[in-house]
């Protein structure tokens, strides 16, 4: 099989600066050496263009919405061509802005279960984000919801029913966004479930919630582990999963062979401790990818 990596340096949804660098710092901890020896045939295709934050000024009241729809629109595009040629696209960010084109672009031709992994469920809109940032507010977009310039990247309407989404990792949730997952019907499996089921078990769970999707896209924001293990991101929260808790995730996931699109978003090298961020970025996606111990 072909893995198809896709670049991404998407900074404008989030306010910190560096997340840019996060395709660099991926590369240069050996992704694709790493994904090439499991049998893999690796493809780069390099990053997509994205405008520097100074150049946009005109566009900061707007939090950049019309150079994030552009970059996004370009994402959707990689990724409707990497799955019509047979290839699994990797999107490496960026922020998550970048998933509201990628997961369109998985999506265009035929549905996948989203698997959303992620301390934050990004399900603000601009009526209910407290800090403005498009990042916040990337599944509301898929869903339909918020920005109609959002939603209709790519292709008119919402790329995602809620029946195809299953949360992961979840812990920080704005008041208003909060009410707004509550009410979507959208399977959220918090750190609380985590803590008391085991993380094999609540993947192996929703692993079966989406049993109506054949292909599964999975969107990995590295704020999801724990900030001792993984400092390297602009929002980071308090107990989030251990390093062998995403491990095992990230191998229940190998084990179901439905997995045909991977997003890897808000590494910051700048906050980072000598890459290890990007290091651990790369192990997970090894695993995902099917890399055994024994
Ligand atoms: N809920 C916060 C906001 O709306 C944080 C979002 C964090 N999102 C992320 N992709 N890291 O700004
Ligand atoms: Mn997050
Ligand atoms: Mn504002
Ligand atoms: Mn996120």
């Amino acid at each position: 099989a072909t893995i198809q990596i896709i670049g991404v340096p998407i900074d404008l949804g989030q306010a910190h600066r560096g997340v840019d660098m996060g395709p660099g710092a991926m590369r240069y901890a050996g992704l694709a050496p790493r994904l090439a020896a499991l049998g893999y045939h690796i493809r780069d295709t390099g990053n997509i263009a994205v405008p520097i934050r100074e150049t946009l000024c005109e566009e900061r009241q707007q939090h950049y919405l019309p150079a994030i729809r552009q970059i996004c629109r370009a994402a959707y595009e990689a990724g409707r061509r990497a799955v019509e040629e047979g290839a699994v696209p990797l999107f490496i960010g960026g922020d998550h802005t970048l998933a509201i084109g990628s997961i369109g672009g998985v999506t265009h031709n035929a549905p996948a279960g989203l698997i959303w992994i992620d301390a934050h469920a990004d399900f603000n809109t601009p009526a209910t984000t407290l800090t403005g940032n498009i990042h916040g507010m990337t599944l509301a977009a898929l869903l339909g919801e918020g920005d109609q310039e959002l939603v209709d990247v790519g292709r008119p309407g919402p790329k995602l029913e809620p029946a195809d989404v299953v949360m992961i990792g979840i812990r920080d949730l704005d008041p208003e966004e909060r009410t707004r997952l509550r009410e979507s019907g959208i399977m959220v499996y918090t750190m609380r479930d985590i803590d008391e089921r085991g993380v094999g078990a609540v993947t192996r769970e929703a692993l079966e919630r989406l049993e109506h999707r054949e292909r599964l896209h999975v969107s990995l924001d590295m704020d999801c582990l724990d900030p001792q293990v993984c400092p390297g991101v602009g929002t980071t929260s308090p107990g989030g999963l251990s390093y062998r808790e995403a491990q095992l995730l990230m191998e229940v996931l190998a084990d179901s062979e439905r997995v045909r699109a991977l997003d890897i978003v808000e590494i910051n090298p700048i906050l980072d401790q000598r890459n290890q961020t990007a290091a651990l970025a790369v192990e997970l996606a090894a695993s995902l990818f099917g890399k055994r111990i024994l």
